[in-house]
């Protein structure tokens, strides 16, 4: 069974593993209708969408699509997207939230978003504006919940303080590879790479103010080396989560998100698969749990070393 969590300090209770619509958007209607079937069976009904997933079709529109030959679907999912990332620039601004969201809503043929997230940190973003735009969203019932995505706590607070909703969440790059949310707490004051303060402590303020975490690209090394599963750079990471796939017969991919969910913040895994088979692979992480012994040695095969 599933585990549900609540969302932040929302009254939002989600599944602990969220399905990722990203790649949705290069697959088509058919593909997704099986990948949230198989979410369905598997108890998943948070999904995470966002203005530019768009790679051949816009994801929300493919979800918009499916939620018109099959309505039913709206009260299955609670909805998330995001909007702020734009073709060469980022833009918080309030005609830019609210116009997004607008399309949002257009493409994925729905009357509310449940969680809305500012998809990245933008330089010249000014809170009073955010402010504006979430007030009026709210007002009208057009989003329901706030968030963020790839902010630090500074960020977080900033925004905090001018908007009147509690930020709910925040959406970081984490995977046993990426780990630099997880390395610094672990290297307090030493001088190696791994003690570089990325992220401005932001497991401690997330747990601190109520706010919950979710991890994007869970089994992804990067952008350019891609998935590290069975991948030639990360041979001692594979033997590693090979063993430990044999001893609690599931996949290395459900393996690496009981890493994730091993970690006491509750945090919540995106899955991007779009394959049905690889989503029940993952979901099986949840019928097991590492033992410290176990967490620290995948963490130490991937090359990264303790004080
Ligand atoms: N906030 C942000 O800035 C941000 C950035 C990126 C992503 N995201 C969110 O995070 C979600 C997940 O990101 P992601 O797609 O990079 O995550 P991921 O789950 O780490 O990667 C999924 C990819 O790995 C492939 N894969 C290869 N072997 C696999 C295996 N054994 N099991 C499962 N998948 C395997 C999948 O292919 P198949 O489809 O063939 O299984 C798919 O292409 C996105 O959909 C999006 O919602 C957020």
């Amino acid at each position: 069974m599933m585990k549900k969590v609540r969302l932040g300090s929302s009254d939002l209770k989600v599944s602990q593993m969220v399905l990722g619509m990203m790649r949705s958007s290069a697959a088509d209607v058919k593909a997704l209708e099986a990948v949230l079937e198989k979410a369905l069976e598997l108890d998943i009904n948070f999904i995470d969408h966002a203005d530019i997933y768009a790679w051949r079709t816009p994801a929300e529109s493919l979800y918009g699509e499916l939620v018109k030959a099959r309505p039913e679907l709206k009260d299955k999912f609670i909805v998330q997207t995001k909007c702020g990332i734009c073709q060469g620039y980022y833009d918080l601004s309030y005609e830019h939230i609210m116009e997004s969201v607008e399309q949002s809503l257009t493409r994925m043929n729905l009357e509310k978003i449940d969680v809305l997230l500012l998809h990245r940190p933008d330089a010249l973003m000014e809170p009073e504006e955010i402010a504006k735009a979430f007030d009026e969203l709210q007002l009208s019932g057009k989003v329901l919940n706030f968030g963020v995505s790839n902010m630090n706590p500074g960020q977080i607070s900033r925004i905090q303080k001018c908007v009147r909703q509690p930020l709910i969440t925040d959406q970081m790059q984490l995977s046993i590879v990426h780990s630099s949310l997880i390395d610094q707490g672990i290297y307090v004051n030493m001088k190696d790479e791994q003690a570089v303060m990325r992220d401005g402590s932001l497991l401690d303020y997330l747990d601190e103010h109520n706010m919950s975490l979710q991890a994007w690209s869970i089994i992804q090394a990067g952008w350019e080396e891609g998935c590290f599963i069975d991948h030639p750079n990360y041979k001692e990471l594979n033997d590693k989560l090979e063993e430990l796939s044999k001893k609690y017969k599931v996949t290395k991919s459900a393996i690496a998100v009981a890493w994730i969910l091993r970690h006491p913040a509750n945090i919540l895994p995106i899955a991007g698969t779009v394959n049905p088979t690889h989503l029940e692979e993952m979901a099986k992480a949840f019928e097991l749990k590492l033992t410290r012994q176990e967490w620290y040695s995948l963490y130490l095969a991937t090359g990264k070393k303790l004080p």
